[in-house]
């Protein structure tokens, strides 16, 4: 039923189509979240084209303005409600624009009351669990000329392998799940994303074999946690399964995945890493804190310790990976100690990069009435400590590749100077190059001259056209 559903969807965007295709009516799309958040605004943005609409050069020249929203700290939130600030002189200047807000911060009752009250001009809202009955909201909107809020407060069964329009032609996100069951106890994702779902995963290798086959060269699969893919499919299968299944596409040259829970990470899926030479060499492991008693209070499941021996099993397995991570800072409760365990495990994995957050309180999360709040001056102290520290080992990684070649696929201009293009390496390190634009899309070996915190710069020795 909900499959005939979404040929209804089909079916209004064809209705649409005829309305606004020639008319040059204008787009503008924006993202303020995660990778999920990112590949959700590209399902959009294929509908919007789909109805005719072109993509705006510039915000105030859009007829209408979707922005998907995320909720994950709290200064994203501030971020939409200080943007709305100018879609109201915008729409005051234009009252036909169609302003629609959507995506994980539109989940939460006190959003939506706020905007109900404080934001009237904001023409349709939608979440998470509907982003698929864009077409039908829009067409609402349309024809009556009210706002239209549409939100579902859970998931229901609805084929969401929605087609999406890709930056790059080179490289596409897949999901592979949705939702998350591990509610760590600062987090807001399971709240407004549901419930863990994997997709079959007949259905994934399908959609990899499809991109694959339109010139698809790098393929993220994407999950809030996919080490915990599949265990709810009938019959189950695991990620590593998955994975391996993946990488025999004729054709995939690199396979990138995140997020990975430490908890779940298996032995299997570290076989089946070092197996596979198209799955890239890198991961992104998330530690959140370094001490056992903060990792208990946010629900993480893992120690130290497992932590540790954790990464000494993959680096011995697979030598030449590289390790990412996410750290929070200031959690309740974190002492100087708790925090000095943080800088000792960091300084032992020596990760290629982390993305730091301070601690932010989320309404509805456990955390967000632990007592001991940790006052904002010392938060930010240890941040800057920890943002310092892990740049020190950057540069040190970075510095030891001068004088290798790296094989990297080009993705676009350098946007500080025109004659240069960057790309990733497999291991995901930034690389510049002065280069043509045609290698964009395409692998090259540079001989690496140069070393910064966050990139390497070099020559291109050979080139790989195909
Ligand atoms: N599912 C992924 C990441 C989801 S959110 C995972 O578990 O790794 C991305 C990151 O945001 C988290 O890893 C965490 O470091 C950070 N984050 C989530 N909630 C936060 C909060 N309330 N305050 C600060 N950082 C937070
Ligand atoms: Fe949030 Fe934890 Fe789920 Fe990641 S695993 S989305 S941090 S609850
Ligand atoms: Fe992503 Fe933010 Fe939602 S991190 S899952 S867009 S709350």
């Amino acid at each position: 039923m909900n499959k005939f559903y979404f040929l209804g969807g089909r079916m209004i965007i064809e209705e649409l189509h005829q309305h606004i295709a020639d008319k040059n009516l204008k787009y503008w799309l924006q993202s303020f979240g995660c990778q999920m958040n990112a590949h959700d605004s590209e399902k959009i943005e294929s509908m919007l084209e789909q109805i005719g609409y072109i993509k705006a050069q510039k915000e105030a020249d859009a007829n209408i303005i979707i922005y998907n929203t995320c909720c994950v700290r709290e200064n994203a939130e501030l971020k939409i409600y200080g943007k709305l600030g100018y879609l109201k002189t915008l729409k005051k200047k234009n009252p036909s624009l169609i302003i629609g807000l959507c995506g994980c911060m539109m989940q939460q009752d006190i959003v939506l009351n706020t905007l109900k009250e404080k934001y009237k001009f904001v023409d349709m809202i939608f979440g998470t669990y509907n982003l698929y009955k864009f077409p039908e909201i829009l067409k609402t909107r349309l024809e009556t000329g009210d706002p239209v809020i549409d939100i579902w407060d859970t998931h229901k069964e609805i084929d969401e392998n929605l087609s999406s329009l890709r930056k790059y032609h080179f490289k596409a996100c897949v999901n592979v799940t949705y939702g998350c069951n591990n509610f760590c106890t600062y987090c807001i994702v399971p709240y407004v994303r549901g419930r863990e779902r994997s997709k079959n995963s007949e259905a994934i290798i399908n959609e990899v074999t499809n991109l694959v086959s339109e010139g698809t060269k790098e393929i993220m699969l994407l999950g809030q946690n996919v080490n915990s893919y599949g265990k709810t499919l009938d019959p189950p299968v695991s990620f590593a399964e998955l994975l391996e299944k993946v990488s025999t596409i004729e054709g995939l040259k690199r396979i990138r995945f995140m997020t990975s829970h430490p908890k779940d990470l298996s032995d299997e899926l570290i076989d089946v890493m070092s197996r596979n030479k198209n799955i890239c060499k890198s991961l992104h492991l998330p530690i959140q804190s370094g001490s056992d008693k903060i990792l208990k209070a946010m629900n993480r499941i893992y120690t130290q310790e497992n932590y540790l021996n954790l990464v000494k099993k993959i680096k011995s397995i697979i030598p030449d990976i590289t390790l990412t991570t996410d750290i929070i800072v200031g959690f309740p409760g974190e002492t100087e100690e708790d925090f000095e365990e943080t800088l000792k495990v960091v300084k032992e994995v020596k990760y290629l990069s982390a993305f730091t957050f301070i601690y932010s309180k989320r309404t509805g999360t456990p955390a967000s009435v632990m007592e001991n709040q940790v006052p904002e001056e010392i938060v930010k102290k240890r941040f800057n400590k920890l943002v310092n520290v892990l740049n020190e080992i950057s540069l040190d990684y970075m510095k030891s590749q001068v004088g290798t070649s790296v094989q990297v696929l080009f993705e676009e201009k350098s946007k500080s100077n025109a004659e240069t293009i960057t790309g990733r390496t497999d291991t995901g390190i930034l690389v510049h190059a002065p280069a043509s634009e045609d290698l964009i899309g395409n692998f090259a070996y540079v001989k690496i001259t140069n070393a910064k915190t966050h990139y390497l710069s070099g020559e291109i020795i050979k080139e790989e056209l195909q």
